[in-house]
């Protein structure tokens, strides 16, 4: 692992197993996921619901239980350490959760959800430098100090949002995994939670994965974007490259879908067909080969490996660049 590596998944695997019609079946939430983190990026995670990004995120902390793969961080395999040792990683690798209104408890002051982790792990010396510490984290989120004594109910969504991240940030962290942190807010104040983010970032030389369904915010604030279908990366490249010269028939239809200002500019066909197929029927080929408008024989009895393509990107498709949604504007050309 190279320095500039923070974190490296390899070959990942996380499985749920449900019942349907008295019948056991595997649900391959991540199926062999693999990817690097590098230090002091944003690194965007965009696909459907359903797609595996939560469950990603989550394994990456071993709060959703692999199956299989490694998880590398600070020289140990985090999947595979006690859970006593598991407990300290994870002041290291945050989650900020998807639901805020879930995550915080409904009877605990603002400054307690805070403080929760520094608590656990005894890392305030005294109650003045937790106080001092709890004040200082809620300023650098934007909110005001006195934030401390109040409970989540007379908070706004935004202001639920920043509480997350405050207590994703004390104690620092290297990494902090962002799951779905603006989905539920307001578009302008989702670009203030992003600015809030990028600005974190620089300040406390963060690492962050950034997790959501929406392909433009992702766009707003990724350094690079993996892009999932049912529980694997099928393109990973530099944001502004996926931007200009998606190689992966999803990520171009996801970019097309993207609703732009100009009508005239939106392109008529349906470019995201249908919806995924049952996560429950395994198969073989290119799991997007039922959506895909260039899927070939091969495509329906080979699944592509995610794979070094021309710049570079990664990307797991038979016939990379070839499908053609995007006009000649929208593809940057
Ligand atoms: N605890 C669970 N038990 C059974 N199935 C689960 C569980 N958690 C997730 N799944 C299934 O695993 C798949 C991946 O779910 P996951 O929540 O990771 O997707 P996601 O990409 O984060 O979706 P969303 O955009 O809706 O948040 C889905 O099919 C989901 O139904
Ligand atoms: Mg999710």
């Amino acid at each position: 692992m190279n320095d500039n590596v923070i974190l490296e998944a390899a070959g990942l695997k996380t499985s749920f197993f449900v019942k349907r019609g008295g019948k056991r079946f595997e649900l391959r939430a991540v199926d062999d996921v693999s990817f690097d983190l590098h230090r002091g990026e944003i690194l965007g995670v965009v696909g459907e619901t359903g797609c595996g990004k939560t469950t990603v995120g989550r394994s990456l902390v071993g709060l959703a239980k692999s199956s299989g793969g490694t998880v590398t961080f600070g020289g140990e395999n985090i999947l595979a350490v006690r859970q006593s040792r598991l407990r300290a990683i994870r002041l290291k690798v945050r989650m900020i959760f998807q639901d805020p209104y879930a995550s915080l408890n409904p009877r605990r002051t603002i400054g307690d959800s805070v403080a929760e982790a520094g608590d656990i792990h005894n890392c305030f010396s005294d109650g003045k430098q937790r106080a001092e510490q709890i004040a200082r984290t809620l300023d650098s989120v934007g909110l005001d100090p006195s934030f401390a004594g109040r409970f989540p109910h007379e908070l706004s969504g935004g202001q639920r949002q920043r509480v997350g991240i405050a207590r994703a940030i004390l104690p620092t962290p290297d990494i902090v995994i962002a799951d779905e942190p603006v989905s539920a807010l307001d578009v302008s104040i989702q670009a203030q939670v992003l600015n809030l983010l990028m600005d974190l970032r620089k300040s406390l030389q963060l690492t962050i994965m950034f997790i959501s369904h929406d392909l433009s915010v992702i766009g707003q604030i990724s350094d690079r974007i993996a892009v999932m279908y049912l529980g694997r990366i099928v393109e990973m490249a530099d944001a502004g490259e996926l931007f200009s010269n998606p190689a992966h028939p999803y990520t171009q239809a996801l970019i097309a879908a993207i609703p732009k200002p100009d009508p005239s500019s939106r392109i008529s066909a349906d470019v995201l067909r249908g919806e995924p197929p049952s996560r429950l029927e395994l198969r073989d080929g290119c799991p997007y080969s039922d959506r895909c408008p260039i899927s070939r024989d091969i495509c329906l009895s080979q699944a592509p490996p995610l794979q070094t393509s021309a710049g570079g990107r990664l990307v797991a498709c038979h016939f990379p660049g070839q499908a053609c949604f995007l006009t000649k504007q929208e593809s940057g050309g």
